[in-house]
């Protein structure tokens, strides 16, 4: 594999191994000192066109656990301001020398165009409405954490599914997995077609949240939408935001997911997101782990096979590791 780029990029037997090394990288990120020096002397870019708090602070923060070189790309203070094209960006950046580019984009397809210019490993941290495989990563991560496996869970994913990336590939990953995926949105937040969804489709929240392990909201991600979709936020919350009411429905073991930026009030209520089956901040941690494994598998073996990660993850920390 030289890159991520989609979901469907891990099989199951690939994403299992995935899982088994986040939850070394998880024992890593625990550590006093939080960092191996399995990437050192490699270099990962991080190149976002598109806004970002968690995903850039991740895959940085993973790259640095890993101690690889980190760049980061600034749209708003690069030459992409003086108008230069994505294709003379990554020429310039590859001439630098670089092993891997985390590129998130606006427009679907651009990090699988990049993988095309450049020898580095790309990963797809989001493009457009397409994909998010890390995101969707994470999530199954972090529901196996939870329940031990996806198979046979029963998920509900709820909101703004037409313009999510994080949808897409968290629909093809859990099924993948052996979970039963509901989408619960109004007709207007339904993409267009579903031919090849492997889902059930509700539009009632009140009738799916009280038969799912997993309420899994996403953001109405207005900045996609052309035109507007629902009446009003307030309507949209009033039948598909997950309130305390709704909440209390839920089977007492269910978990509630959000990839973040929430917007409380909207989607989620505050109280919502603070009870404690709601594992948002769980998905943020297993992020970081998650990432150093991708990064790690990308550039650290060195081939498709993945040493035992006892042997192939040293365990000194930098400081003891001073040549
Ligand atoms: C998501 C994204 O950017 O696709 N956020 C994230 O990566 N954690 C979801 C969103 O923006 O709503």
């Amino acid at each position: 594999m030289t890159g991520l780029l989609s979901a469907a990029d891990l099989d199951p037997d690939m994403l299992a191994e995935m899982f088994r090394l986040s939850e070394s990288f998880l024992e890593v990120s625990s550590r006093r000192i939080p960092k191996v020096p399995a990437l050192r002397g490699r270099t990962v870019v991080s190149l976002f066109y598109e806004d970002s708090t968690r995903t850039r602070l991740s895959f940085e923060t993973a790259a640095k656990r890993l101690s690889a070189d980190v760049m980061t790309f600034s749209v708003g203070t690069s030459s992409v301001n003086k108008g230069e094209s994505v294709r003379d960006t990554i020429e310039t950046i590859e001439a630098m020398g670089i092993d891997a580019i985390v590129v998130r984009h606006g427009c679907a397809g651009v990090p699988a165009q990049v993988a095309q210019w450049t020898d580095a490993a790309v990963v797809n941290a989001g493009d457009g409405a397409h994909e998010h495989p890390t995101q969707a990563l994470l999530d199954c991560f972090t529901l196996q954490q939870r329940f031990g496996s996806l198979d046979g869970l029963r998920i509900a994913i709820v909101g703004d599914i037409r313009h999510s990336r994080v949808a897409r590939s968290d629909v093809a990953m859990m099924s993948a997995l052996g979970a039963s995926v509901t989408l619960v949105a109004p007709a207007t937040l339904m993409p267009p077609s579903l031919e090849g969804w492997p889902v059930a489709t509700s539009s009632s929240l009140d009738d799916v949240a009280g038969d799912v392990d997993v309420v899994y909201l996403l953001r109405m991600q207005t900045e996609r939408m052309g035109q507007h979709l629902m009446p009003s936020m307030r309507e949209y919350t009033a039948r598909f935001g997950l309130t305390a009411r709704r909440a209390a429905r839920m089977n007492p073991d269910a978990v509630i997911l959000h990839p973040g930026p929430m917007n409380r009030g909207v989607e989620i209520s505050g109280e919502v997101a603070e009870l404690p089956n709601a594992l948002v901040v769980d998905q943020v941690r297993n992020g970081v782990a998650v990432r150093m494994a991708v990064l790690w598998w990308l550039l650290g073996s060195g081939t498709e096979l993945v040493p035992s990660v006892d042997s192939a993850v040293p365990t000194a920390d930098v400081e003891d590791d001073r040549g």
